[in-house]
């Protein structure tokens, strides 16, 4: 079968206005913190934080309508819409059923996927192997998380570490410049006790769900494979990380960023981090990143881009792609 080539064609993202800094987690929250704490160890300052009314479908459909827009498209043009979320607005309908009604977007069918912090990354993967196979197709890929709504905010190991928000990108099969490229999936099941949310669902029906993690342990593994999977996935390409002009890693963690910098020994301009004004939104945060990106002077057409990202499971993922590549031609 002949394989069209996918591209993102456009991006756009949403936080919810209400912003808590460290500070204020202490002072507003009571939370058992300091600044320096949550600096020094993280690298966050602070985060968006939804209220009651506003839910994961509402921070998703306003990502998904300013990604239209960007790619000049209205929501009718859309076949296929996927939302990567572990914070569904419920057990079901899907999240995407809601955004699809939200915005309009009635010729499409829409699901969710849940690879937590990799959802995106895997989201992506999916998307593109089914518009792949025909041109002129076009899916809505949206990461969004309301992930105040697993925290106890007196649990300090783990409520200073999360934000809500969202990111969308609109893709499209049939470009003819490279678009993503290559991509790598991976997960180690053995391992779910370290990062997990174990209420709520069938296991323990009606009790609170809350994050559970073992951070340290959590942070060995995040920097291992995600540092193999960008040097997998750049080497079978006959690539260099120099090569690469943006890695947009998951934002969980500035010192994750960091020792993953390091070992591929890149200097800070080719990485992006806003991990310090959104916290870790685990699906979101590369669409996220990703769009404030595309707004600024950090992308040009023809660029090499990296996603990496890590998450509960262990699930991993990177994927190469060629940044506007029918700008590029
Ligand atoms: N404020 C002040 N003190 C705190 C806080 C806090 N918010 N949280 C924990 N502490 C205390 C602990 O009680 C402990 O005190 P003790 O030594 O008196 O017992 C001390 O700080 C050290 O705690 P550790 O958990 O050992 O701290 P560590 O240096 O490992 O940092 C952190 C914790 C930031 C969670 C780190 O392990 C980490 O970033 N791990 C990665 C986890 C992650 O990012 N998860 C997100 C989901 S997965 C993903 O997205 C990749």
């Amino acid at each position: 079968m002949n394989l069209e080539h996918v591209e993102i064609i456009g991006t756009g993202s949403y936080a919810p206005p209400n912003v808590l800094t460290n500070d204020d987690l202490r002072t507003k929250m009571g939370v058992d913190t300091t600044d320096e704490w949550i600096t020094t160890r993280t690298g966050i300052k602070e985060r968006h934080v939804a209220d009651e009314n506003t839910f994961t479908s509402h921070l998703a459909a306003e990502a998904a309508r300013r990604a239209l827009t960007d790619a000049g498209l209205e929501a009718t043009d859309i076949d296929m819409l996927v939302v990567c979320t572990c914070t569904p607005d419920m057990f079901f309908p899907s999240t995407a059923c809601f955004v699809q009604h939200a915005i309009g977007a009635t010729n499409a069918f829409c699901f969710d996927l849940n690879a937590v912090c990799s959802g995106f990354v895997y989201g992506l993967t999916m998307v593109r192997s089914h518009l792949a196979a025909k041109p002129g197709m076009t899916a809505l890929l949206i990461g969004a998380e309301k992930l105040s709504s697993l925290v106890k905010w007196e649990e300090r190991a783990t409520s200073v570490l999360f934000g809500d928000g969202a990111g969308a990108v609109v893709l499209r099969s049939g470009g003819s410049g490279r678009g993503i490229y290559d991509v790598l999936l991976g997960s180690d099941g053995s391992l779910t006790d370290l990062l997990q949310v174990p209420l709520g669902g069938c296991r323990a029906p009606g009790e609170r769900p809350v994050v559970q993690m073992k951070g340290t342990e959590v942070f060995k593994h995040a920097v291992t494979n995600m540092t193999s999977a960008c040097v997998e996935l750049v080497g079978r390409n006959n690539l260099a990380p120099e090569d690469i002009k943006l890695v947009i890693p998951h934002q969980a963690n500035k010192r994750i960023i960091a020792a993953i910098q390091e070992r591929l020994d890149l200097p800070d301009d080719r990485m992006m981090i806003n991990v310090d004004r959104y916290g870790n939104t685990s699906a979101a945060s590369i669409p996220i990143a990703l769009d404030e990106a595309a707004r600024s002077d950090r992308l040009a057409a023809g660029d090499n881009v990296l996603f990496v990202a890590f998450g509960g499971g262990f699930t991993w993922g990177a994927c190469l792609l060629e940044w506007g590549s029918c700008a590029a031609e």
